[in-house]
């Protein structure tokens, strides 16, 4: 679902030799700002469907720049308020890093609420719900979101200003979404790579001496497992996925904002974020086969890409599901063809139970790996995001 427009960007530059020890072993959140990764820009959308135009800021109500009426009247709609402790003064790097990409991915999420929520509205085709009480209970319960995920923003950029940094400022959006239900299907699979990647911040910001925002991110990732559970049953699947939900890394949940939905170059940034120069855009890895069941199953993929057929044999698809350690499959039947490659690598799904989200990689080097910054640290292409039941 989520690489649906994936063939449409440009993959320029993948660091084949770049530096796989970038990245702690604890979590994704980049090593240093001059890492080697440095800003792969490169693989953001630079072309989409015809007739799509792009999302832009502000909203209506000013957001993401509000008056204090226009927060109260967010917070009405969100049913609770931004916290009101004291400020902290202080973040270390990897923190920084961490509220950047909150902020960051929090803005694609008000963007597309706000789309859908617009569509709904408007009848758009494929958009239409026919029963009033269905409508009118979908809209009341994604206005809410819409809110709350504002607050979430708005928290984030909040907690980067009262720590001296600048606030993370809107891109342009396009969504590879043309219907009601692709969109909650789509709503589905990026929120639980939200509900990953928080795995990862709660580790970062535990590593770099920033716990006290471990419970907040707790509250916040609670929140976005009850926006799941209706998305899911909106798609009839039932409302909890999997005992322990699939890990994330910082590097698969901003390669995947930035392949999927970001308008090549219009992120205004600020230039001085650490987020633009710590994390990496991967290469774009297209999961060829749909429809993926619970079923162990030899699976076809596919990348762009400069390599010759041996170099890309040489390389692993790996699969991280729920909290289990990452599967390491080795790739077949490579065929390299005007710079895509298409290879197979086995899926033991119901061998090991691999439902709810499962992040696919391709990576060089290793051939093991005790976590998923090691996959992270050492992956070319992906996310490739599957979801089974
Ligand atoms: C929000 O306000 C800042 C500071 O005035 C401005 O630079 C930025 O462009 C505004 N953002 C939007 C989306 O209007
Ligand atoms: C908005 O609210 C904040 C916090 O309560 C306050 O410090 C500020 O003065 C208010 N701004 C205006 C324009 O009233
Ligand atoms: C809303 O509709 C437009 C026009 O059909 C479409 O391009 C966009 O992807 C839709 N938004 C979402 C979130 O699906
Ligand atoms: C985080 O910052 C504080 C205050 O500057 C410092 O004392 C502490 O050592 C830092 N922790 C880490 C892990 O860098």
């Amino acid at each position: 679902m989520l690489n649906a427009v994936s063939s449409a960007a440009l993959l320029g530059a993948v660091a084949v030799s770049a530096n796989p020890l970038a990245y702690g072993p604890l979590n994704g959140w980049g090593g240093s700002p001059s890492s080697s990764w440095g800003n792969g820009a490169s693989a953001t959308i630079s072309s989409y469907g015809a007739g799509q135009t792009p999302f832009k800021f502000p909203l209506s109500n000013g957001f993401p720049n509000v008056s204090n009426d226009t927060l109260r009247q967010i917070e009405q709609t969100a049913q609770g308020t931004l916290p009101n402790g004291p400020p902290v003064t202080h973040l270390n790097t990897t923190s920084i890093t961490i509220f950047e990409l909150i902020a960051f991915n929090e803005l694609f999420e008000v963007a597309f609420f706000s789309s859908l929520i617009n569509n709904i509205t408007s009848n758009y085709e494929g958009f239409g719900i026919g029963s009033s009480v269905l409508k009118d209970f979908v809209l009341k319960s994604l206005d809410a979101v819409l809110a709350q995920e504002e607050l979430h923003n708005l928290g984030a950029n909040g907690i980067l200003a009262n720590a001296g940094q600048d606030k993370i400022e809107p891109c342009e959006y396009v969504f590879p979404t043309a219907s009601f239900d692709d969109a909650i299907a789509l709503a589905r699979t990026f929120t639980d790579l939200v509900l990953g990647t928080l795995q990862d911040a709660q580790a970062g910001l535990n590593g770099d001496g920033d716990g006290e925002f471990i419970p907040l991110l707790g509250a916040v990732q609670g929140q976005e497992g009850e926006q799941n559970g209706f998305y899911r049953e909106l798609i009839n699947l039932i409302p909890s996925a999997a005992p322990f939900l699939t890990r994330s890394a910082a590097p698969f949940a901003f390669s995947a904002l930035n392949q999927n939905f970001i308008v090549k170059g219009t992120c205004p940034g600020p230039a001085n974020a650490l987020l633009f120069k710590s994390l990496p855009i991967f290469g774009v890895l297209n999961v060829e086969t749909k429809n993926i069941a619970l079923a162990d199953q030899t699976l076809t993929f596919s990348v762009t890409t400069p390599s010759s057929a041996s170099d890309v044999a040489s390389w692993k698809v790996v699969y991280i599901n729920q909290q289990n350690v990452p599967v390491v499959e080795a790739i077949t039947n490579v065929q390299v063809s005007n710079g895509v490659a298409t290879f197979d690598a086995f899926f033991p799904a119901e061998t090991l139970l691999m439902n709810a989200l499962t992040i696919s990689a391709v990576t060089h080097g290793a051939d093991t790996f005790a976590t998923v910054s090691e996959v992270a640290a050492a992956t070319l292409f992906g996310p490739g995001l599957i979801e089974i039941n």
